[in-house]
């Protein structure tokens, strides 16, 4: 049928990923696709008490409208969170509780992008982030990427000679899709070119509490004199992503801003869900929990890297994340990692092929590995399976 869409509807197509995801719902396949975190980490007699006692105490208030902005001891927690680890000045005005921190970039899109406007990101990035921004009708400008992040030089030569730049998308920590962290040097690069050039920074954070060895390192917030940075955070990869709880956090200004359009988006974040968080928080040690998230898989992890240390032929890279949930892998040129996919599809292990995470295509010899989601035997046999397919190819 010749429906009558909106324009931007035709620069939107089904994400390669989902597509996958459908295959990885059959229980013999080895999925490095999704970015899942492991469901047996879930605390879920801890949810059964907490949820019982919120309804106990205040159900009525709990399944009840609530305001735009959230529950107000969660605001203050994700505040004094980002203040302790990320050195950053928040108190609970600057922050919008968001569902997923996925919700945050959709209404950052809805804020600040017009038609044509360019958002620049990582090379590459998060794929639903560029599905995100997509919506809002807005072209990609990929800066150039190396292992410590965004190059500085390459970023300020982009400046230079554009216009209409209003949003530089980042990942600073553990990266999705590559598992890489920003050095210093880059974050306060970038919140000064923020300030010098009037635009805007999403410093996206959904894994930096995942780290499995070295030291935290400051935000690029904690850079940022002007404002000029907001930070989005998370509970889905330390709590429990299907609560779809996340947070969005900037000057008070710029807050009120998203708050307004995400009235018009859903009015406002699920009550009991917040609730339920917030007791959590209050009677249960998360810091605890997180612990044993990091320990199972920083296992998984190193077993990854062992077996592809030990398996996949020597022309392959790949990187070596100091946290999070994913690795990247580039193969020579001439492979396309597509083909590389179907041979191992038939051996039943899946993951993402790492073109999808260029918002202006191109990189065909590239895919992401999810270490996340599958116990430590499977992940040893997933990884074998695809270092005999590549070694067909190499
Ligand atoms: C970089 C990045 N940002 C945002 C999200 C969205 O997460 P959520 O909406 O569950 O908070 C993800 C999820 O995988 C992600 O990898």
């Amino acid at each position: 049928m010749n429906f009558n869409y909106a324009e931007r509807m035709s620069s939107l197509k089904a994400s390669e990923i989902r597509e996958i995801l459908k295959i990885t719902q059959r229980p013999e396949v080895i999925s490095f696709a999704g970015g899942l975190p492991a469901p047996e980490l879930f605390p879920i007699e801890a949810i059964k008490e907490v949820n019982r006692i919120v309804l106990e105490e205040d159900g009525q208030g709990a399944l009840q409208y609530t305001t735009t902005e959230g529950y107000n001891s969660l605001r203050k927690w994700c505040a004094q969170r980002m203040n302790k680890r990320l050195g950053t000045n928040f108190n609970f005005e600057n922050i919008l509780i968001t569902h997923g921190s996925q919700q945050a970039l959709d209404l950052t899109g809805k804020v600040f992008l017009n038609k044509g406007d360019i958002v620049l990101c990582e090379s590459p990035t998060y794929l639903a982030a560029i599905s995100a921004f997509k919506a809002y009708e807005c072209n990609f400008i990929e800066v150039p990427t190396d292992d410590d992040g965004m190059i500085a030089s390459e970023l300020e030569n982009i400046f230079k000679n554009t216009d209409r730049i209003k949003i530089i998308y980042t990942i600073p920590e553990f990266q999705n899709p590559t598992g890489r962290t920003w050095s210093i040097e880059r974050r306060k690069a970038i919140a000064e070119m923020a300030s010098k050039y009037n635009v805007i920074v999403i410093e996206d954070n959904p894994y930096g509490e995942l780290r499995f060895e070295g030291e935290t390192l400051p935000s690029i917030k904690s850079f940022d004199k002007s404002g000029h940075v907001l930070c989005s955070g998370t509970f889905s990869k330390i709590f429990c992503p299907g609560f779809r709880i996340g947070w969005i956090a900037g000057d008070k200004e710029i807050i009120q801003k998203y708050v307004l359009v995400k009235q018009g988006t859903d009015l406002q974040c699920n009550t009991i869900a917040q609730r339920v968080i917030a007791k959590y928080l209050e009677l249960y040690n998360i810091d605890e929990h997180i612990e044993k998230i990091r320990k199972v898989y920083k296992e998984r992890r190193d077993l990854a890297l062992e077996t592809m240390e030990s398996e996949f032929p020597k022309e392959i890279q790949y990187t070596r994340p100091q946290g999070g949930l994913f690795m990247w892998i580039e193969l020579p040129e001439k492979i396309n990692v597509r083909n590389v996919l179907e041979r191992c599809l038939e051996r039943n292990v899946a993951f993402v092929p790492g073109g999808s995470f260029f918002p202006n295509g191109g990189h065909e010899n590239t895919f992401r590995i999810n270490f996340s989601n599958m116990p430590n035997d499977r992940i040893v046999e997933g990884i074998k399976n695809i270092a005999e397919v590549l070694r067909e190819f190499v």
